[in-house]
């Protein structure tokens, strides 16, 4: 039997339940990472070995959790991201994800290969609500650019383009598990894609691996959406990022999905953080982090070593699965408590009071 959602107390109760009631192929494609998921193991484990210093004796009887992310505003530093194929957990898919966000007043970040048509997705889209679009680039950039200039027309006001995926990672739970057709949303001649690789791979052969930097400029060219990179994961790439002139980096190993033994987006931050500040340019873009934030104090760590924002994908994906809307209004509410209360325990106010000096990384690797 299933608990109320209300004995679900925090997001790793939520991944539980999953485990326990989800379809066999729905919850392969949701948990599995790449090859022997040590990347994906370490990405919440990386969190643990950072400890906090607090301060005492400040007023904290009114917190605030509200900041800007990309200009746009929200009730807390961390959104939706994009994670395909919605459907395979919830018939409804993706615009689950849009009602609870607006709900909880989060940002969504909407994927290319969502389940939900894109336009069901804006659509279900209530007053001044935040979308964003993940992107994956296609082969033939006609498609490509329509993709992104349609997106804009629709409000959405971010681009976020995966820079991590010029193939598919092996996941090799997911490719052990039939890809379960009815569940996507694909376009493409079926036919011609290989099912025996899973889920992931049948879904994704438009994926361009000639993608580069010099591709940067045409992006800035069709769109006036301010541009994320989605996927960054050493200091070098993150000055060039600015050199490009690109708005923000996430760092992010696709949650362990892609890259076996890339490092946590956490780590990444240490060294992306000092070599921005070596070169005058921690104001010249934003940093986000994704993979393995589960906790309060997760998202409090990131942002106090410099992370603007974080996303969350696998926990909402799980709530989504097991209590619809209402699973993730409930883990949203979670999220906003551990983040309330540890901000109190910490002694900061709000967002902003957040800095390097709350955490002790003497632990992380710097490059
Ligand atoms: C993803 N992710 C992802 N990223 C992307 O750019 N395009 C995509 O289509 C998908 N699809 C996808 C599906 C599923 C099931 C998962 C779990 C993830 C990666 C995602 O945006 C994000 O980087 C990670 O999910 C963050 O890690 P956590 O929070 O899941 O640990």
């Amino acid at each position: 039997r299933m608990p109320h959602v209300s004995q679900c107390y925090n997001l790793l109760d939520f991944e539980d339940i999953a485990r326990q009631t989800m379809r066999k192929t729905a919850w392969a494609y949701y948990s599995s990472g790449a090859d022997d998921e040590i990347t994906l193991r370490e990405n919440h484990a990386a969190f643990h070995r950072i400890w906090f210093r607090p301060k005492v004796l400040v007023d904290v009887s009114k917190i605030d959790l509200s900041t800007t992310m990309l200009g746009c505003p929200s009730s807390v530093p961390f959104y939706i991201t994009a994670t395909a194929l919605g459907k395979l957990g919830n018939p409804e898919g993706e615009v689950v994800l849009t009602r609870a966000g607006y709900r909880e007043n989060v940002i969504q970040m909407i994927p290319t290969l969502a389940s939900c048509s894109f336009d069901e997705i804006v659509d279900a889209k209530q007053g001044d609500q935040i979308q964003w679009l993940q992107l994956y680039v296609n082969q033939d950039r006609e498609i490509t650019r329509k993709i992104v200039q349609h997106a804009e027309k629709r409000g959405c006001r971010a681009l976020w383009i995966t820079v991590d995926a010029p193939q598919l990672g092996r996941r090799e739970k997911d490719m052990r598990s039939k890809y379960d057709e009815q569940a996507a949303n694909v376009q493409d001649d079926e036919s011609a894609v290989d099912r025996s690789q899973g889920a992931a791979r049948a879904i994704s052969s438009f994926i361009d691996p000639a993608l580069s930097w010099k591709d940067i400029p045409w992006f800035q060219s069709i769109t006036k959406m301010p541009i994320v990179l989605k996927g960054v994961q050493r200091a070098e790439d993150a000055i060039k990022a600015v050199e490009f002139g690109v708005d923000a980096i996430l760092l992010s190993n696709h949650g362990g999905r892609q890259l076996d033994f890339a490092r946590p987006g956490i780590e990444v931050l240490a060294e992306v953080m000092a070599a921005l500040r070596q070169h005058g340019y921690e104001h010249k873009i934003e940093v986000y982090i994704d993979g393995g934030i589960r906790r309060g104090t997760d998202i409090l760590k990131a942002i106090c070593m410099g992370a603007k924002g974080v996303g969350i994908g696998r926990p909402f994906l799980y709530a989504m699965s097991t209590y619809g809307e209402t699973g993730v209004v409930r883990a949203m509410q979670l999220l906003k408590d551990e983040l309330a209360m540890n901000m109190r325990l910490i002694g900061a106010t709000k967002i902003s009071d957040l800095d390097e000096s709350f955490v002790e990384v003497g632990s992380i690797a710097t490059h």
